[in-house]
């Protein structure tokens, strides 16, 4: 069982508290609580994208928050790295690149490759200002001469576009870091302390991905392959992320073991179905109808799952102690 304490401290330690402990007895059993502070925040950007995101609780395993530590530092020195995210859908790998930025207060951009069809994006434009034809820098190109801006590439073997994949490449290989701008007829340098993350789903269930060319992943200093978190940790994200009571929380993580666990058919549920089903229960919505909308699979099939009580682990051999807030 996680004492409230328990979490609240955890919290704390983090910098960071939860709506539920902040007023509990607003919650009443006529009117749906509201959702957490930190859910509804939006994230602070620039004009153009570029901004330092809000912080918000996320759980990371020891060795992969001490390789974090060592890329912050390297990234004080005036370093740049590059950070290659793997892992199965839905786990954080996103949110991972999103939380190293909020915890540092540096300035995140993020730039969906599968959407680069307009180079611009990367390279700017040319456009009248005051009268006269000016170079706006594109995001990619602000972001990558900001120093200490994190910036991440997601979705990095979705390329739409030649172009911008080779500008990438020269920016990420630590012989040149830098883009040539035809608009300006000039190259342009990556600022010290730049820091590069990219996200990736590979397999053949990912329609329009390719496998990460070799010599791109060859970039990439610092390899994470995320694995799901163990039963308990996942737990705690669903409370912190949603302010689900621990008796919520449990009754979601039983069905979600049993639909994960099941022997005839077993479901993927990643930890964003867990906290999108845990919102839905948040405001208002029964367990049962929650996971079945998040699903999304045929009730009739879910329903016989859910009647098969079979409680199966989840295999992972990861350990509590393992594991901690970023
Ligand atoms: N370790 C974690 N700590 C806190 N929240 C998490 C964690 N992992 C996942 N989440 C929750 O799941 C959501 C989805 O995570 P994210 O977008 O990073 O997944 P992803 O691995 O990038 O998925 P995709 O492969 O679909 O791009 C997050 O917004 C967050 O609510
Ligand atoms: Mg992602």
């Amino acid at each position: 069982m996680t004492t409230d304490q328990q979490i609240k401290e955890r919290l704390a330690a983090a910098g960071l508290t939860l709506d539920r402990f902040k007023s509990p007895e607003t919650v009443t059993t006529t009117a749906p609580p509201k959702p957490p502070a930190f859910e509804q925040t939006q994230v602070a950007t620039s004009t153009t994208g570029l901004g330092i995101p809000a912080k918000k609780p996320f759980i990371i395993s020891n060795s992969d928050k001490e390789l974090l530590e060592v890329v912050d530092r390297m990234s004080s020195n005036g370093l740049n790295t590059n950070v290659l995210v793997t892992g199965p859908q839905g786990i954080g790998k996103s949110e991972l690149a999103v939380q190293f930025a909020a915890s540092r207060g540096r300035p995140l951009a993020t730039l969906e490759i599968g959407n680069l069809a307009e180079a611009s994006q990367i390279f700017g434009r040319m456009d009248l200002k005051d009268g006269a034809t000016t170079y706006i820098p594109g995001l990619f190109t602000e972001a990558i001469t900001t120093p200490g801006a994190v910036v991440h590439l997601q979705e990095i073997n979705r390329p739409e576009n030649d172009k911008a994949l080779n500008a990438i490449f020269s920016v990420l290989d630590d012989t040149y870091r830098s883009i040539w701008i035809e608009e300006l007829q000039k190259a342009v340098a990556v600022a010290p302390g730049v820091t590069f993350f990219a996200s990736l789903n590979e397999g053949f269930q990912f329609i329009g991905t390719l496998p990460l060319d070799e010599a791109l992943r060859n970039r990439f200093h610092i390899k994470m392959d995320l694995a799901p978190l163990p039963f308990s940790q996942e737990k705690l994200v669903l409370i912190m992320r949603t302010g689900l009571s621990d008796t919520q929380a449990s009754v979601l993580m039983d069905l979600a073991s049993r639909l994960r666990g099941n022997t005839q058919e077993p479901l993927y549920l990643s930890t964003r179905d867990l906290v999108n089903m845990g919102l839905l229960v948040r405001n208002g919505l029964s367990s049962t109808l929650a996971v079945k909308a998040v699903v999304g699979t045929g009730a009739d099939k879910l329903e016989s799952v859910l009647l098969s009580e079979h409680l199966a682990g989840r295999g992972n051999q990861q350990t509590d102690d393992e594991y901690g807030l970023l």
